[in-house]
């Protein structure tokens, strides 16, 4: 059984980055493999909306970082989409790595059918239920069930470290896990 965590921000080792360590420290201790992978260094790209991706089940147009993480989303059984909060929604880069896996998605359907989804949203003050909101959604368009916590999963920090200020927060991933954890093993 594999989590595989996107994280989103710019930043290599900042608040989101926090977020999904807490949570997979968790998971791995439920006897769950987990990896992340970051957009810090590996910009995405816009689709080129060129469709060429049906029968692919990839994007064919650019081998680039996207086309390594969506490989490594296919075969996990959990996808956990990490983002700080950027102009009141998710960042670009997750805005681009989603647009392009929804195209693939669409193109050939069913390609993450049944995975279980989560996601955790960093942000310093507005904006943190559009960021969860908008990747839920891609969730909910490709058939995969979505776990949720005892409070939305989002939280509140500035600066790097910040967010461990945010004791609520970390209460409310704490719940995540443990909910990501139960639905895991019920359906493998
Ligand atoms: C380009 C940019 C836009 C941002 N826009 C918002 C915003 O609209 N609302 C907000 O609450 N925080 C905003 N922030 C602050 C980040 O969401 C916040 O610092 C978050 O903790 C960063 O997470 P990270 O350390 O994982 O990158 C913005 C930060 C950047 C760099």
């Amino acid at each position: 059984m594999k989590v595989l965590a996107i994280n989103g921000s710019a930043r290599k080792n900042g608040n989101t980055d926090i977020l999904i360590r807490r949570i997979l420290e968790k998971l791995h201790s439920a006897g769950i493999e987990t990896e992340v992978v970051s957009f810090a260094n590996h910009p995405v790209a816009p689709c080129k909306a060129c469709f060429a991706c049906g029968d692919k089940t990839n994007c064919v147009h650019q081998k680039d970082f996207f086309h390594v993480v969506f490989e490594k989303m296919k075969t996990a059984d959990g996808i956990f989409l990490g983002s700080p909060v950027y102009s009141a929604n998710i960042s670009a880069n997750m805005q681009a790595f989603l647009e392009r896996a929804a195209v693939v998605c669409d193109m050939n359907p069913g390609l993450l059918k049944h995975k279980v989804g989560a996601c955790v949203a960093a942000a310093r003050r507005g904006g943190a239920l559009n960021a969860i909101d908008a990747m839920n959604h891609f969730f909910l368009n490709h058939e995969m069930f979505i776990v949720g916590s005892s409070y939305w999963t989002m939280a509140y920090g500035q600066l790097p470290g910040d967010i461990l200020k945010d004791e609520e927060a970390l209460s409310t991933m704490d719940h995540l896990a443990e909910n990501l954890i139960w639905l895991l093993k019920k359906i493998k």
